[in-house]
């Protein structure tokens, strides 16, 4: 369970044993990176017996608990229990901050006025996730928030201008906080000093009948978007959008994830070659309205349901397709193939080199703003 059992001798009292029934925030150490930078993390808990864990090595949610429709709680998603295994696992992006640029960047590059930008690549021919050093590896500064109705933490970042290759001197906010209603809400706002391009979203897996249970194949997802961004073999959109209907993307009404995770389709091909796998870019109906239902996914056994509200334009869909059982999570769960799902509220992959999709350029000066709520059943 213990991220370094030094570290937290000091902080046993707020190792989770002692949990309090109402809205509270504490912090205790998570261990440290090994350039020897210390990792803090943040208990949220609320009046339902719920608490979220975010760590400030990646600005990750490090784990969810909720209590099932019994009121017998588990771990909904996944994730390590110390910064060791983040760092060895750290493609699996684990409950992470997602920056500077949240999916793939054609090619590893992109242009902006007229210049060219050019990018680590670290996924086969492309740039995933802001390169190879992304928010996700950073150790974000921390002060905790207790606003009487909710509490949480606020990270920040500062990413200095030429990051990976993206320009402009960027200070980065994202704040999480929990409420009574069980509302995780991911607020994110960023300003350069220097025309840019972002896109920050998060990368928490949800298996809401437990993280390491097994698979997600069984819990029924309705994902409000009526279109998707269809991909080629390395997962850069074509730049069409393309009806769900009549495909095995259509969550438009609740389907069992597992439903048609096998169908003969291209596109699931490209997603995952093999066993069969979501991958995609839903363009949500919800227009960047954050009061209207753009996912929920139910687990019929628990009576778990996560709900996503969000002002992106798309969410990617992801069933953790690279997952394959060889490292153990926390609570020493093996993660296996569709052991989870995410839920990326993001703009569309590859818009810095898609001019029809809706621009993530950020003009210097101007304040970018996201808002995700994931909203958790039973109350
Ligand atoms: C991407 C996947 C990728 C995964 C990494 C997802 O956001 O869409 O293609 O493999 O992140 O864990």
């Amino acid at each position: 369970m213990l991220g370094s059992a030094t570290a937290w001798a000091a902080d046993s009292a707020n190792d989770g044993s002692s949990q309090p029934d109402h809205l509270a925030v504490t912090q205790s150490d998570f261990g440290q990176t090994p350039d020897g930078e210390k990792v803090q993390r943040y208990h949220m808990t609320n009046a339902n017996g719920m608490s979220v864990d975010v760590i400030t090595f990646g600005g990750r949610i490090q784990s969810i608990e909720l209590p099932d429709k019994n009121g017998k709680s588990t771990d909904i998603a996944l994730g390590f229990d110390n910064v060791k295994d983040y760092i060895d696992h750290s493609s699996v992006y684990f409950g992470a901050t997602i920056g500077r640029y949240g999916n793939r960047i054609a090619g590893g590059q992109f242009k902006l006025n007229g210049q060219t930008y050019n990018l680590p690549k670290n996924n086969g021919p492309n740039t995933l996730h802001g390169g190879t050093k992304g928010f996700d590896q950073k150790v974000w500064a921390a002060a905790p928030i207790d606003t009487g109705d909710r509490v949480g933490v606020e990270l920040t970042h500062f990413s200095p201008d030429g990051t990976m290759g993206f320009p402009g001197n960027l200070a980065v906010t994202v704040r999480y906080t929990l409420d009574n209603d069980n509302d995780l809400r991911i607020h994110y706002s960023a300003v350069s000093d220097q025309d840019t391009v972002i896109n920050l979203t998060n990368h928490v897996y949800f298996n809401l009948a437990g993280a390491g249970s097994g698979t997600v194949l069984d819990q029924v997802a309705m994902i409000n978007g009526d279109r998707f961004t269809p991909i080629d073999k390395t997962l850069i959109p074509t730049g069409q959008l393309k009806p769900v209907s009549g495909t095995p993307l259509d969550f438009t009404t609740p389907t069992p994830i597992g439903k048609h995770i096998h169908a003969d389709n291209p596109q699931l091909k490209y997603a995952e070659p093999d066993k069969g796998g979501y991958d995609f870019n839903w363009v949500l109906n919800t227009q960047g309205n954050l009061d209207d239902l753009a996912v929920r996914v139910s687990d019929p056994q628990s009576g778990r349901t996560v709900e996503m509200y969000t002002t992106e334009p798309g969410v990617q869909f992801y069933t953790s397709n690279f997952l394959d059982g060889s490292f153990k999570g926390a609570h020493g769960h093996k993660l296996g193939h569709w052991g989870g799902f995410t839920l990326e509220a993001q703009h569309y992959p590859d818009s810095p080199n898609q001019p029809d999709f809706p621009t993530t350029e950020l003009k210097a000066g101007q304040k970018y703003t996201q808002t995700t709520v994931y909203k958790f059943l039973p109350e």
